[in-house]
């Protein structure tokens, strides 16, 4: 349980003394701290159960109040207002018991089984600017959950199916018409196989073969030939498209990597296709495909749209599976493999026609029981000043990888020198990089887009994600420095701003649901912000290793111990990673 429930707990038991039950007491930050840091707000609303007048309630729950050394500073105000301060005793206690055990705060839940989709990479295509906010919020959404308790397994999902691998494996073939994969004679291991390509090559063919489709309708009959093929597995074709793939992936595997971004599974579209078969029988069986002009679909529509909600593409005219259908047998499979309680799906905003016409068509079917949730978490878009999804200079497609250059390019003129040696330059400025841009995407509500602002996120000063490291290194090098002075506990806490520090840290636990249940990190961020600053104030009206003052010297340096804890484990569920100087 977190502390601040423990105290609620504590103050319904109070209240109950004073001869009154409250089923939910409404303990609430005071934003006028001069009168008090919590409010009590429940003598209203006693006061209409009881028929008493609200300040004679509160007149005797505060004779309660003060019987108890947990509060100080205790008084009315308004109606009935009761507000309340912390004691210095009792926010010691709480502070040694959190330096014990960071755990003491943070509310676990009961466990449950969560899938997160997210990533959705595309192989033999770079990944780009689009991609990082599923990969920076899948990832967190993980870390976050596991913290708090949930089992989550993260999915890759990768786009392995259809024509665009078609294209592909096309291309090659016209490029290199002599490799065994188009001999049908050919008896050998493919394994063995020498495949002259490599990820960049991929990258080039993807959009020239593309292009060519566009424009040579024989080309783009020969690729849907290929991907027939592909799709039947045949031969030489299925196991170039394998290879394929893998060298596709190692290079994602790396990008995702940089970004302290992994998956528990590395499944595909064409994974989920195995289960077609099994998915087309279960909603025939139940009458829910219909004919329309040789397609088959599924209606999703409900009398309670008020926007317009069209069929769900089954399988197409031509006879090929859709990236509906995709999603519909992977939800098959993963109730299967893995019978989640939650399938979190983090995609681009734009795709929420696409899920909302999925989850129907699986709700229609009971692929999943009703008290699975199936849940899209759409984002918004970072955008260029244009106000339109950020680009290279000359309008084309940002790779993640020139995205986190650029900004890597920038973060390097702000190393020092004089702590950061040459050699290690380059390896911190991309770690600084990488926390610039991840702390500036969770900035924002995730369904907001924003604007990249590269000097804006690079600054050491303000809410930056530099600033965080700054600070949570100047946090670990005092600790260091002080490394022979006493730091078992809190024995004193006069000043203000230690104050201000302590109930931030009470109010960690909210932050976290909220971060949790509104899947954003926006909150968690705004907090690494918060705390951040009111450490640096400290830091800066104290000196901690000349204080002569011992008892008041020990204790500055576990707040400290405890705010470096927090910062880190916060960052680590962001996926940011500290230097060790910068
Ligand atoms: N590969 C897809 C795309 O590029 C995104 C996949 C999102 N996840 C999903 N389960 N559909 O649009």
């Amino acid at each position: 349980m977190s502390i601040l429930k423990e105290l609620e707990q504590e103050l319904k038991e109070i209240v109950k003394k004073a001869g009154y039950d409250v089923e939910k007491l409404s303990l609430e930050t005071s934003n006028r701290r001069d009168l008090g840091e919590y409010q009590l707000n429940d003598a209203m609303q006693l006061a209409k159960t009881y028929k008493e007048n609200p300040r004679t309630i509160a007149a005797k729950i505060v004779e309660e109040l003060e019987k108890n050394n947990h509060f100080t500073n205790i008084n009315i105000a308004g109606p009935g207002f009761i507000n309340i301060s912390l004691s210095e005793e009792y926010t010691i206690e709480i502070l040694n018991r959190i330096n014990k055990d960071i755990f003491s705060n943070i509310e676990k839940r009961e466990s449950k089984k969560i899938i997160i989709d997210f990533g959705g990479a595309n192989v033999s295509k770079a990944l780009h600017v689009g991609h990082l906010r599923s990969a920076n919020l899948g990832e967190a959404l993980k870390r976050l959950g596991r913290l708090l308790g949930y089992e989550v397994l993260g999915d890759a999902h990768l786009g392995d199916y259809g024509r665009p691998l078609g294209l592909v494996v096309l291309e090659i073939k016209k490029m290199y018409p002599e490799l065994p994969y188009f001999d049908e004679s050919y008896t050998g291991n493919y394994e063995e196989v020498d495949l002259p390509i490599t990820n960049a090559d991929l990258e080039r063919i993807y959009p020239l073969a593309s292009t060519k489709s566009k424009e040579d309708e024989e080309y783009l009959e020969e690729a849907r030939e290929v991907t027939v093929k592909i799709q039947k597995k045949e031969r030489g074709y299925y196991d170039l498209w394998k290879k394929v793939v893998e060298i596709s992936k190692a290079d994602i595997k790396k990008v995702y990597d940089s970004l302290n971004v992994d998956y528990d599974l590395w499944l595909g579209e064409s994974d989920a296709v195995e289960h077609f078969e099994e998915l087309n029988a279960i909603f025939e069986e139940k009458n829910l495909l219909k004919d329309s002009n040789g397609a088959k679909i599924i209606e999703v529509a409900e009398e309670t749209d008020n926007s317009p909600m069209p069929p769900l593409l089954f399988i197409k005219s031509n006879g090929s599976i859709s990236y509906e259908t995709t999603d519909l047998a992977t939800i098959l499979q993963r109730k299967k493999d893995y019978n989640p309680d939650e399938i979190l799906y983090v995609v681009d905003g734009r795709q929420s026609l696409h899920f909302e016409q999925v989850f129907r068509a699986a709700r229609k079917a009971k692929l999943v029981e009703d008290n699975v949730n199936l849940e899209f978490v759409g984002f918004g878009t970072m955008n260029g000043k244009d106000g339109k999804p950020f680009k290279t200079r000359d309008g084309g497609v940002m790779t993640l990888k020139s995205l986190i250059d650029l900004v890597t390019n920038e973060t390097l003129k702000r190393i020092n020198p004089e702590t950061v040696n040459e050699e290690e330059k380059e390896s911190v400025a991309r770690t600084v990089a990488i926390a610039a841009l991840k702390y500036a995407d969770f900035l924002p509500f995730r369904s907001t887009d924003y604007i990249f602002e590269i000097e804006k996120f690079a600054d050491l000063e303000g809410k930056t994600g530099p600033y965080l490291l700054y600070s949570t290194i100047r946090m670990k090098s005092l600790l260091t420095k002080a490394k022979e002075l006493k730091s078992e506990e809190v024995k004193v806490l006069t000043g203000q701003t230690e104050k201000d520090i302590a109930l931030t840290i009470l109010n960690l636990p909210a932050i976290l649901n909220k971060s949790l249940d509104t899947r954003s990190l926006n909150e968690i961020a705004e907090y690494l912000y918060k705390i951040t600053s009111q450490y640096n104030k400290f830091y800066a009206e104290n000196k901690v290793l000349t204080e002569e003052n011992q008892a008041l010297q020990e204790s500055w340096l576990v707040l400290t111990k405890i705010v470096y804890n927090i910062n880190t484990m916060l960052l680590d569920i962001l996926g940011i990673k500290v230097p060790n100087k910068m």
